[in-house]
């Protein structure tokens, strides 16, 4: 079982990229292999908008989507993480939803069977980043609706999310659902 989280925060030890490894931690625990890649770590450029992906067999910018695509296809599970930015996701995290592109034009999708967002907001947004990242799902992967795992939490300084015992538990609990989900399938 193999679960793949991708973080749109650019702050490396953020709030954010501490949840996931909470969660990747316990799903670890469980037996699952996981893989955290933050997108801001590469080159995810923003997509063209040439709107031709049809007529190419990769994408025609050259850059580290394509292997982090192949990797989101191929996980079982698959968790996406966001700070909220102005009420929606990242920049970093919505360059790597619109190089999806490619994969709708090649009528490709993730083989993921679980799916889980992880939402973090100081104050406000987290709905419409939810929501934002629900249509965006929909599109991408084969699971229902319903079916998808969801963590959201208010926290803002580096090391808030750390400091919140709830939240982490939170997010521990969320890995042992996501480890469950799979192994009900
Ligand atoms: C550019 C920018 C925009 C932000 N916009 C919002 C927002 O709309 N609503 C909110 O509640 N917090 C907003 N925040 C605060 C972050 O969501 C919050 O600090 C979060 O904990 C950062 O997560 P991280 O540590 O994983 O990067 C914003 C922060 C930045 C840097």
């Amino acid at each position: 079982m193999k679960i793949l989280a991708l973080v749109g925060s650019p702050r490396l030890g953020g709030n954010t990229d501490f949840l996931v490894a909470q969660a990747l931690g316990e799903a670890a625990r469980l037996g699952a292999r996981t893989e955290k890649i933050m997108l801001s770590q590469y080159r995810v450029a923003p997509c063209l908008g040439h709107d031709d992906c049809g007529s190419f067999e990769s994408c025609v910018q050259k850059d580290d989507t394509s292997w982090i695509l192949d990797k989101f296809c191929e996980a079982d599970g698959v968790i996406l993480a966001t700070p909220v930015y102005y009420y929606n996701v990242t920049a970093q995290l919505k360059a790597f939803m619109d190089r999806n592109y490619y994969l709708y034009t090649h009528s490709q999708k993730s083989q993921a069977k679980a799916v889980g967002i992880i939402v973090v907001a100081q104050s406000e947004g987290i709905e419409d980043t939810v929501h934002t990242l629900k249509r965006y799902i929909n599109e991408v992967f084969r699971i229902p609706k319903d079916g998808i795992l969801e963590l959201h939490g208010f926290a803002f300084k580096l090391g808030e999310a750390k400091n919140n015992p709830k939240l982490v538990k939170q997010a521990q609990e969320f890995g042992r659902k996501m480890v469950e989900s799979l192994e009900s399938i």
